[in-house]
């Protein structure tokens, strides 16, 4: 399909993200398929060509947001999107990227966590391999338990004063981590964090109990990741059969060339019956309203009020256009929100049953919103 076949209606809508003045595409391009990925391993990952191609394509789609990371490869991810981004017009993206797991060689013991002499080291590495004199959000890759908090937040708001960073994002943490970041922010009066990249899909709702709560209230734009669940929501695997094929195949037979254990990757695997109950509803509404499954999955993201951007991998142009066909033109019901809000609805076990439970007729609409809701 050539850009022309992209009808307008189709294209990319843009949100704000977060509070912050920053437009970004409703979906972002995660580019840690791209290149030789010793941690992910999977033989569908993709060279150079392929990745400029998909990058192309996303564009075409009207999209302008890439999410990548030191760790993606490591440094392969970081290169083949630098090596696409110098030959474009580098102020109509906005490229992200984060730091904290261990990329350095031999005995470095530095080159690892949060703390300012990794970070400032870990930004000067990807500005080089990414061809650029500023990344548009940083983002932590991880918590850090061995950094005080007060070391990473200010060396990101130096970052920002020294014009490497734009904005400040985070991955992957728990409701006081996050609410203690937030409040440290403001006590010592530093650049916001404006995104929080955190898994999250039909079959990963955990993070709407507390860290998406703190999201709500503090205007933390949710860019969710894996958002498919790594290719299960896509229909490709089917109940009580081991997957064979790609990403989700490769961990499902713990075939790495080296010798590591995929255990690392629990949310690759070992899918519960529960996740096909869930998958098995999205493919009925799917079918009802001549959608694939990977659409509602990804659309039922977009429509919920905390999200800011989706971010989708893909190993091909014809996944990423099947994805992308999310993005605009068409929305899920309220009816088909709740029933998928319902069949993937987290468990409600103490303290939340209870605080839910003495909370049922306190609705006040003037009063702070920390509820995740969803858009129809
Ligand atoms: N912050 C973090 O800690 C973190 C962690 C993970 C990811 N991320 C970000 O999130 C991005 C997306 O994560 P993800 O790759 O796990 O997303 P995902 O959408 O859950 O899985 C993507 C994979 O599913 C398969 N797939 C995708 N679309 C498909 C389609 N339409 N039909 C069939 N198969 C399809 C492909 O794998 P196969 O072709 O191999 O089957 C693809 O690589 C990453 O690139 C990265 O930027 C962030």
């Amino acid at each position: 399909m050539a850009a022309a076949d992209i009808p307008r209606e189709k294209k990319v809508m843009y949100n704000f993200l977060g509070s912050s003045g920053l437009r970004v595409s409703n979906i972002c391009l995660g580019c840690m398929t791209f290149g030789r990925n010793v941690t992910l391993g999977s033989p569908s990952q993709q060279d150079e060509d392929s990745s400029h191609q998909i990058m192309d394509r996303f564009v075409q789609w009207g999209g302008n947001f890439f999410d990548t990371a030191d760790i993606y490869g490591p440094h392969f991810s970081e290169q083949i999107v630098g090596r696409w981004l110098e030959r474009r017009e580098r102020d109509n993206f906005v490229v992200a990227t984060k730091c904290n797991f261990p990329v350095g060689v031999g005995r470095n013991r530095n080159s690892v966590g949060l703390s300012r002499r990794h970070m400032t080291a870990s930004i000067t590495g990807s500005l080089q391999r990414l061809h650029t004199n500023y990344v548009d959000i940083y983002q932590t890759h991880a918590w850090d338990a061995a950094t005080n908090i007060e070391e990473t937040l200010r060396t990101f708001d130096d970052l920002v004063r020294a014009e490497k960073v734009r904005y400040v994002g985070l991955c992957n943490v728990n409701g006081w981590q996050l609410q203690k970041i937030v409040d440290t922010t403001d006590r010592l009066g530093l650049n916001p964090v404006v995104s929080l990249q955190q898994q999250y899909s039909l079959v990963c709702r955990e993070s709407e109990l507390e860290p998406f709560q703190v999201c709500k209230a503090n205007g933390i734009g949710v860019l969710p990741w894996s958002p498919l669940k790594g290719g299960l929501l896509t229909g490709k695997v089917k109940r009580g059969v081991k997957p064979s094929e790609g990403r989700l195949g490769y961990v499902a037979n713990n075939i790495s060339p080296h010798g590591r254990s995929f255990e690392v990757f629990p949310h690759y695997n070992n899918f519960t019956n529960k996740d096909f109950d869930v998958l098995e509803t999205a493919q009925a509404i799917a079918e009802q309203k001549d959608k694939s499954v990977a659409q509602v999955a990804i659309r039922w993201l977009l429509q919920k009020d905390v999200t800011s951007s989706v971010i989708i991998g893909a190993t091909s142009c014809a996944q990423l256009d099947d994805n992308m066909g999310a993005a605009n033109g068409w929305s899920l019901s309220q009816s088909e929100m709740n029933n998928l809000d319902q069949v993937s609805s987290v468990a409600q076990f103490y303290p939340y049953s209870s605080i839910n439970q003495a909370n049922v007729h306190r609705n006040n609409p003037m009063a702070r919103d920390y509820v995740v809701r969803s858009k129809v």
